[in-house]
């Protein structure tokens, strides 16, 4: 699969799954945790090089407080109970996004992981925390200006992005039926192949995501060449 270096997924449907079920949105967020789990330790199986998942947008923030609330705890609690399965396959664990509004201990628990896992050699999860596109290149544009960077600006901005060092995305795939970006790795997925399945998150198996991988190998990329 060397032609799929990024894998990137919006890991949508959650609250949906659980109004179908007759349960509260935050069951579908704690499911959700199952599907992340399985689609990473297939992705790494499969020698996938990066897998960007979409966590928690900058426009999230606008939920009810009660969900809020629930989400930054899930969070916590995640990156605590998952680590073995980071140790177990030697995946490397990232995080982009401002990470800043997120409080200390949180921060602090997600550098740990970042810091245990930083020499593991299998896939690199990066988990995209109150990430929004925009965001992100305004805080590279302001790093650039705020040190008096000069040359070519696309390098540039490219060398600040939260995601510096990482190939762009290959492969964007949207779960849960909506076909929007929201907000999503936009400089990185200037090229990438779009995929939007209906499967909500928390149904969602490595064997649908063998489909789409399936699928998007029989594309032919152009880069804008005949
Ligand atoms: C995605 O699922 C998870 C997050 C944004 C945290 P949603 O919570 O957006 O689920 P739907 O789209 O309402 O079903
Ligand atoms: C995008 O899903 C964000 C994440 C999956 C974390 P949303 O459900 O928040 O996006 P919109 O509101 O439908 O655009
Ligand atoms: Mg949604």
């Amino acid at each position: 699969m060397n032609n799929l270096a990024h894998l990137a997924i919006i890991m949508d449907g959650n609250g949906r799954w659980a109004k179908l079920q007759g349960k509260p949105r935050t069951h579908g967020h704690q499911q959700g945790i199952n599907a992340l789990r399985n689609i990473t330790i297939w992705c790494a199986k499969e020698h996938i090089a990066y897998l960007t998942l979409y966590a928690f947008s900058t426009e999230n923030w606008s939920r009810p407080k009660t969900e809020v609330e629930f989400l930054m705890r899930m969070l916590k609690k995640y990156l605590v109970q998952e680590r073995p399965t980071y140790l177990e396959h030697k995946i490397r664990f990232k995080a982009i996004g401002n990470l800043k509004k997120f409080s200390p201990t949180l921060q602090k628990t997600i550098l740990n992981l970042e810091q245990e896992t930083a020499t593991h050699t299998a896939l690199t999860q990066v988990l995209a925390l109150n990430y929004g596109g925009r965001d992100e290149i305004a805080r590279a544009c302001g790093r650039i200006l705020e040190r008096g960077l000069k040359g070519d600006l696309q390098e540039l901005i490219g060398a600040h992005l939260d995601t510096a060092g990482l190939p762009d995305v290959d492969l964007l795939v949207r779960t849960g039926g909506e076909m929007r970006l929201s907000n999503f790795l936009l400089w990185q997925s200037s090229y990438a192949e779009l995929f939007f399945s209906p499967v909500l998150w928390p149904d969602f198996t490595p064997e649908h995501l063998a489909q789409i991988i399936a699928s998007f190998n029989q594309r032919q990329r152009k880069f804008g060449k005949v």
